[in-house]
């Protein structure tokens, strides 16, 4: 990799899209990471998005990002099935990575770039915010220290009222549209980075007109009993909270739970407890931290977002969207 002396690591961001326009904002919050290009499949928005930004170069295509020697690390923000070919040319050329959520449309998808990042010892990790959360990386230390006891139980869910549009993202099947990757990825992250991963994945729900599904309910089983019961929707918003059910107490995470600010810790037989911790910009400033941090340190993975988790998160997903009929494939048509 071209890494600088100064321990600087110098990242290119693909797709310059509503997400890559927070995430990139939150760089400056983030010591030894310099963002210095960007990415469109059309010049002139990777010149607008660079230009507003203050980075250094821009390109028209994803296969020049990927042949430039100067970036080490590519932040892919492409919509889901768009991220495995850009991800297997960037970890061909060295790249280290951070994968948008969902990391992949499909299994297999995941499973080729996890072998790909494993077989050439090169970094590669989702881009999880949650688990970076000051306030989660708070209660999963309390949890871990047995605040509530053993945790038994898990609810989440997270909803919102989006008009549909057979073009949106979120509606379109070639752009992995659908509850379940967009939404759905959130509350089955968390629920299995506190309770692993489950022996059966149940799933009910609807569909949009588009085939993609809309609304999504699961019931996640454990051998010995434990479970999570969690919430999707395209259609209805709902509060964003989870709430973590252990043998000595219970958690109850504010909204919203993907990025909370406030959790509440209520021990049994105690007055509950109230825990504030904010996060950094925008919060995706955790994120970037961690990747920085791993990558400059030499690791090939986050302890925090592994690559099991996500292959693990991923086959719960796949394997719910078919439970309700929803057949996701990669776009084999991506130019890089
Ligand atoms: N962490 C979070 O909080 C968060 C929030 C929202 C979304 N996301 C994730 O980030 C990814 C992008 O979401 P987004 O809301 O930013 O999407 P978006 O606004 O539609 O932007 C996606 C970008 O991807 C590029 N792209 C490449 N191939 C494409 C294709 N075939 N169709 C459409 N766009 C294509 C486009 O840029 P060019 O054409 O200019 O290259 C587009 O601007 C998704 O995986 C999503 O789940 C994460």
């Amino acid at each position: 990799m071209g890494m600088t002396n100064d321990k600087q690591l110098h990242w290119g961001i693909v797709g310059p899209g509503r997400i890559a326009e927070k995430v990139v904002e939150d760089f400056r919050l983030v010591p030894g990471a310099i963002p210095v290009a960007v990415a469109s499949r059309s010049a002139d928005r990777a010149a607008d998005f660079a230009r507003r930004h203050g980075l250094q170069r821009s390109y028209g295509s994803y296969a020049e990002i990927v042949a430039d020697p100067d970036v080490d690390v590519l932040y892919i923000a492409t919509p889901h099935p768009q991220h495995h070919a850009i991800a297997l040319a960037g970890l061909r050329a060295g790249k280290a990575l951070l994968i948008e959520k969902s990391f992949t449309a499909t299994v297999p998808g995941a499973e080729q770039i996890i072998d790909l990042a494993r077989s050439t010892g090169t970094f590669v990790m989702e881009a999880m915010w949650t688990r970076f959360q000051p306030a989660i990386v708070e209660l999963r230390r309390l949890i871990d220290d047995g605040a509530i006891g053993q945790v038994r139980q898990v609810q989440a869910d997270l909803g919102v009222d989006r008009p549909f549009d057979p073009a949106d993202r979120l509606f379109d099947p070639a752009q992995g549209g659908g509850a379940l990757l967009d939404l759905g990825v959130y509350v089955v992250s968390f629920a299995q980075y506190l309770l692993g991963n489950p022996t059966t994945v149940t799933a009910t729900g609807s569909l949009a007109p588009t085939g993609v599904d809309l609304e999504v309910g699961l019931l996640l089983g454990y051998d010995d009993g434990r479970a999570a019961t969690l919430l999707g929707s395209l259609r209805n918003p709902t509060p964003g909270q989870a709430r973590i059910f252990g043998t000595g107490g219970w958690i109850d995470v504010l909204p919203r739970f993907h990025h909370p600010s406030t959790f509440v810790l209520h021990r049994n037989g105690s007055e509950p407890e109230t825990v504030s911790r904010e996060p950094l910009g925008g919060g995706y400033a955790h994120e970037l931290i961690e990747v920085t941090d791993r990558v400059l340190a030499g690791a090939t993975e986050s302890e925090i977002m592994p690559l099991a988790d996500t292959l693990a998160v991923q086959r719960i997903l796949n394997g719910a969207s078919e439970q309700l009929g929803v057949r996701h494939t990669e776009d084999a048509t991506v130019q890089v």
